[in-house]
């Protein structure tokens, strides 16, 4: 009983670049987000207006916002962990903005330091503020499946947060694998249990590839009935704040998956696969996709 169509959200110029070390210049950055909405993306994660002490990388997000080439029907997304993230982001003229915590205390205090509770403190008036200026309202919540720090995660902490997001009024709540961990069973069970707080159909799948399990938890993940899962370009990035992170699932693998099984995503996905291959071409190195390697090898 899988879904018809599916929405990915292409995450790769936000997860993917955040992570790495050598400045890309905004003009890539720039001439990505525009290839990828080329393709036909309805969702892309463009920028984070987070500290540039914290994200180097991420401090040309003005810039790139600016930049591109705003293809209608696109929503482009910005990450903003506090009111000074959210004014760059409106300013910027991002459509969603997306709040972002944790599911483990610990891995809340090494990437946007603080607690739990106090992250949600802090989105507070971001959420208002989202609404007030008629912004779409996301929220991400790392280490879902596992910590890098504490390990196991339960359940019920996944629940809670998920609930303590819905309260905020998000529009939609990304359950991440941020270290990649999962496997489908397991996959399933935290899904199901969020989908306690939340409307199931509002809910996304974020994978990362770590143990090579990201197709797997995405297919899982549509069994139980997910239909939004966000993947990266040329299976881009990693974590700054968890170790030995790689790239989300890559986006050539997820459309081939997904065109293979007959479901509708509105994405060219050879588009994709030469996005795939420029981004790479910059960085200097092959993408980790093997759908997008082996189309490109053609
Ligand atoms: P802090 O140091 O506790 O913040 O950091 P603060 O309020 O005390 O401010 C300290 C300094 O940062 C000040 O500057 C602020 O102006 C500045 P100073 O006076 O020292 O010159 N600052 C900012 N600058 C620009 N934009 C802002 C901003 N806020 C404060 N928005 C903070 C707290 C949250 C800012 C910091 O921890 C941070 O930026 N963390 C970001 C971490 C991050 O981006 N991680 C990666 C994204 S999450 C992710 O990838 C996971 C995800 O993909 C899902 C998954 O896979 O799990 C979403
Ligand atoms: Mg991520």
């Amino acid at each position: 009983n899988l879904p018809r169509k599916v929405k990915i959200v292409e995450v790769g110029p936000r997860d993917g670049l955040q992570n790495e070390k050598e400045n890309v210049p905004a003009p890539v950055k720039i001439e990505l987000v525009d290839r990828l909405s080329r393709a036909g993306f309805a969702n892309i994660e463009a920028a984070s207006f987070v500290s540039p002490k914290w994200v180097p990388q991420m401090a040309t997000s003005s810039e790139v916002m600016a930049g591109i080439a705003r293809r209608p029907g696109t929503l482009y997304s910005a990450l903003t962990p506090n009111m000074q993230g959210f004014e760059a982001a409106l300013a910027a003229g991002a459509g969603e903005v997306v709040i972002f915590g944790a599911a483990s205390e610990a891995f809340s205090q090494r990437n946007i330091n603080c607690s739990i509770a106090e992250s949600i403190a802090r989105f507070e008036p971001v959420a208002k503020a989202a609404k007030a200026n008629g912004l779409r309202l996301r929220a991400s919540i790392s280490t879902a499946f596992g910590c890098p720090y504490q390990g196991e995660v339960p359940l019920d902490a996944v629940a809670d947060v998920v609930a303590r997001m819905r309260d905020l009024g998000c529009d939609e709540i990304d359950i991440a694998d941020t270290i990649g961990v999962s496997t489908p069973r397991k996959t399933q069970a935290v899904m199901l249990r969020a989908a306690q707080k939340f409307p199931l159909e509002r809910l996304s799948g974020h994978f990362h590839d770590t143990y090579g399990q990201a197709l797997a938890n995405i297919y899982a993940s549509m069994e139980v009935g997910v239909a939004i899962f966000h993947s990266s370009v040329a299976g881009l990035g990693g974590c700054p704040y968890a170790k030995g992170a790689t790239g989300n699932v890559a986006s050539e693998d997820v459309l081939y998956m997904m065109h293979g099984l007959g479901i509708e995503t509105g994405v060219d996905l050879d588009q994709v696969v030469d996005a795939g291959q420029f981004i790479s071409q910059h960085l200097g190195r092959k993408a980790v996709s093997r759908a997008g390697n082996a189309i490109a090898a053609k």
